[in-house]
């Protein structure tokens, strides 16, 4: 299976200035890398979450290359538009050129108070508008030390097997799709991210063996919600670096990274993309 490997810029950088920068080490190393490999194949696809105001200006500069882009967050309100001040919808940012974007990050959660149905409903939104979604789900420090992961982890993929529901009730009464081609057009569409909240922005990581335990009970869970998920790509998130990469791309249950810090320099990103690329042959 392709491993994907997923820069979060956050709220970085600070000036467009740095964000062409950035962008030009992006772009050479990943030329220069694929000039190396000529013809070989590529296992790793990457993708690039800059900030809402960045977006156009990378995804633009993204055009030709193998770089996908996403957005770091969609409206639940509105897919298009309306007046949702300071939202930025699943049309607006697709338009702006992104095919993916970020839902649930830890930091969303935290400091916006984002809930169950607000997610089902960022959900719903990003598919209308054929986005692909990457579901952030992710413990905190006390919920690991008091061994609630795997019941925190529960209600996090809830979000999924209400938006299943939802849509099989609605198209119960149209004569259009059936539900299990919901769960096959969501399969296609859908990226989870492990990203234990203690081990973001901190340097600590879990084992390779705490990681691959959890992934393989996520992938448990959402087949248990409709079979074709099955399929879906679950990575791992919290203080990936170039020097952890290799460890953690060794473990058949880890199907990518997504990576904060370490994206923000080409160098280690492409170290990180690099080690997937090795593994996952
Ligand atoms: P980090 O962030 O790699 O800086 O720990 C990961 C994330 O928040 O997605």
């Amino acid at each position: 299976m392709q491993a994907w490997v997923i820069g979060n810029w956050k709220q970085n950088p600070a000036t467009s200035h740095d964000v062409n920068a950035l962008m030009d080490d992006l772009l050479t190393a990943v030329t220069a890398e694929e000039s190396t490999r000529a013809g070989t194949a590529k296992h790793c696809q990457l993708m690039i979450a800059p900030s809402c105001i960045h977006m156009a200006a990378a995804s633009a500069r993204l055009q030709g290359s193998s770089v996908l882009c996403a957005a770091q967050d969609i409206s639940a309100h509105s897919a298009t538009t309306g007046a949702y001040t300071g939202d930025c919808s699943a049309q607006q940012v697709t338009d702006a050129g992104a095919i993916w974007t970020l839902i649930g990050h830890s930091e969303r959660r935290q400091y916006h108070q984002e809930s169950h149905d607000l997610l089902v409903q960022k959900l719903d939104n990003g598919l209308k508008q054929n986005l692909g979604i990457v579901l952030c789900i992710g413990e905190t420090q006390a919920q690991y030390d008091a061994e609630q992961t795997f019941d925190v982890l529960d209600e996090q993929l809830a979000v999924i097997k209400e938006l299943l529901e939802q849509q099989a009730n609605q198209q119960s009464g149209q004569q259009s799709a059936a539900p299990s081609d919901v769960a096959v057009t969501l399969s296609e569409r859908l990226i989870i991210a492990y990203e234990p909240v203690w081990a973001i922005g901190t340097g600590k990581v879990p084992t390779v063996a705490e990681v691959s335990a959890t992934h393989k009970y996520i992938k448990q869970t959402i087949s248990s919600f409709a079979a074709p998920l099955s399929t879906v790509s679950v990575l791992y998130g919290g203080s990936v670096n170039a020097d952890n990469a290799d460890s953690f791309a060794a473990d058949s249950m880890i199907d990518g990274a997504l990576v904060g810090g370490a994206s923000l320099k080409a160098e280690s990103f492409l170290a990180i993309a690099e080690a997937f690329n090795r593994a996952k042959t």
